[in-house]
């Protein structure tokens, strides 16, 4: 009797191509296996993810990505719960580093240069790569000493200086209006869209690179979440912008680059509209229908 259920299962429409040649392909898939759009080689790159793995003890959490990250453009990564984008995001700032029992194989390049190498300033690599996650983490203090956190950690005392930052990092995170007539009240009497654009501003305050972003949007209302987006799509060109979402909506607003992820590895990576209307794998086709993940 449980294979007359398990035919009626598979036999559901839509469903009976896709579930096992996703299976299938996943088996077959190999590490050049990955589609990549052609419109990326005239990308200049910053990162360059280079047959990079890493495991969490024995269990392999990303199986040799290879890709560009292009200078100046928004790239999401999208896939199932589980698929590695988080620690593919934490892979680029070496916050994994931070977790027990984790090794890695292969290397990520930060303007061509190696992140894993014995001799690189984890430090420094953070400041170069700001981080924002799922659940805005304001520090219990003002507004104000929130955003100049960092600069004042790295020694900058002048008044001038610090007010100076945290007003063009405030205006950058669409901030500004809203709080300054409240500089000195606490961060945490912000809601949470607000909590959210000073964790932005904070990361901006440091002058990175590259803002990485895991879901930031989440826990946010629907125009909490319009005036992030917003923000993304704005601060592109300055920074280049890595971001996480499960929003496949969000995806196509603020990126100029789709990459989809299952199972640690790449699938699929190109201009965010091609992976989204004219992907170049079945998988992709599947996970951006909605029909499996
Ligand atoms: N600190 C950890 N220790 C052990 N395993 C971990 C750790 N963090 C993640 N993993 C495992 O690595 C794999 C990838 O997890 P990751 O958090 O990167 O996925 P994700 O794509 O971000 O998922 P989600 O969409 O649910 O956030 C999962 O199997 C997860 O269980
Ligand atoms: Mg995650």
């Amino acid at each position: 009797m449980i294979g007359v259920s398990e035919q009626v299962v598979i036999a559901r429409p839509g469903t009976e191509l896709l579930r096992p040649a996703s299976w299938d392909a996943h088996e077959r898939l190999g590490d050049e296996d990955a589609a990549i759009h052609e419109e990326l080689e005239a990308e200049q790159n910053i990162l360059s993810v280079d047959r990079f793995s890493l495991f969490y003890g024995k269990q392999q959490a990303l199986h040799e990505v290879s890709m560009g990250v292009p200078a100046g453009k928004v790239t999401s990564l999208i896939g199932p719960s589980g698929c590695g984008k988080s620690t593919l995001l934490r892979s680029f700032n070496r916050l994994n580093d931070l977790i027990d029992n984790v090794r890695t194989e292969g290397n990520i390049y930060l303007s061509g240069q190696p992140i894993y190498a014995r001799n690189v300033d984890v430090i420094e690599l953070r400041k170069r790569m700001g981080m924002v996650f799922q659940k805005s983490n304001p520090f219990p203090m003002s507004i104000f000493e929130n955003v100049v956190y960092g600069v004042r950690l790295a020694g900058e005392r002048h008044r001038g200086v610090l007010a100076e930052v945290a007003e063009r990092s405030l205006r950058g995170a669409a901030l500004w209006e809203e709080v300054k007539d409240r500089l000195h009240g606490s961060a945490m009497s912000l809601s949470g869209g607000q909590q959210q654009r000073l964790c932005i501003a904070r990361a901006i305050a440091a002058d990175p690179e590259v803002l990485l972003m895991d879901e930031p949007c989440s826990a946010l209302d629907p125009i909490a979440t319009g005036k992030v987006e917003e923000l993304i799509h704005n601060l592109r060109g300055e920074y280049t912008i890595v971001v996480v979402t499960h929003n496949m909506q969000q995806a196509a607003r603020v990126s100029d680059y789709t990459a989809l992820m299952y199972l640690g590895r790449l699938i699929e990576y190109g201009p965010t509209k091609a992976v989204f209307v004219n992907p170049h794998r079945r998988e992709t086709e599947a996970y951006v229908t909605g029909r499996f993940g």
